[in-house]
């Protein structure tokens, strides 16, 4: 079981790579941990495990968080209580967005980021991405809102990059009318 300790740190420099495509077939080893992370993510947002597991509630999680430098992520979504949807997105890239762009006006957080930060994280309101499933079909997958923005920061993962580094460090507000918060 994965314990929020071996959720890489902010300050971790492995943090700033950029991972590697994946071959398929996905290896054994690639699955489970895809596997351990869904399992993480589902019970840390779940107050009674998060609690007795002492895990940090998180809703996605890049293979780089753990030191794994290849292109997939997980996110588990709750859209109802106690009900998740969960999408596993392997070699994943946006092919379309809307123009419309948004931000969470309350900051965005990250398992890798353990204190608040405030300010604007600009993204795009509705995206389409394609990417591969675990047995190396091709699928599209369009989020939107919260879902969208969680895609989008753990693409940002995938190329290396934090939401920390996306806000602007003399104005943090900046532009702040430009977007809508969500
Ligand atoms: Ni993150």
């Amino acid at each position: 079981m994965l314990k929020t300790k071996d959720i890489l740190d902010e300050k971790d420099k492995r943090l700033k790579v950029i991972s590697k495509e994946v071959e398929f077939p996905l290896t054994n080893k690639d699955k489970e941990l895809i596997n351990t992370m869904i399992e993480y993510l589902h019970d840390s947002q779940i107050e009674e495990l998060s609690e007795k597991y002492d895990l940090r509630p998180g809703m996605g999680m890049s293979a780089i968080q753990l030191g794994v430098a290849k292109r997939y992520f997980v996110v588990v979504h709750e859209i109802e209580e106690g009900k998740f949807d969960t999408y596993i997105l392997i070699n994943p890239r946006i092919i379309s967005n809307s123009m419309e762009k948004i931000y969470v006006e309350e900051g965005e957080g990250c398992l890798s980021v353990n204190r608040p930060v405030e300010g604007i994280v600009p993204r795009y309101a509705r995206v389409t991405m394609e990417a591969y499933d675990i047995e190396g079909r091709k699928i599209n997958v369009r989020a939107r809102e919260e879902l969208a923005i969680c895609f989008q920061h753990e693409l940002d993962h995938l190329n290396g990059i934090l939401f920390t580094d996306r806000i602007d460090k003399k104005n943090p507000f900046k532009d702040k009318d430009k977007y809508r918060a969500i």
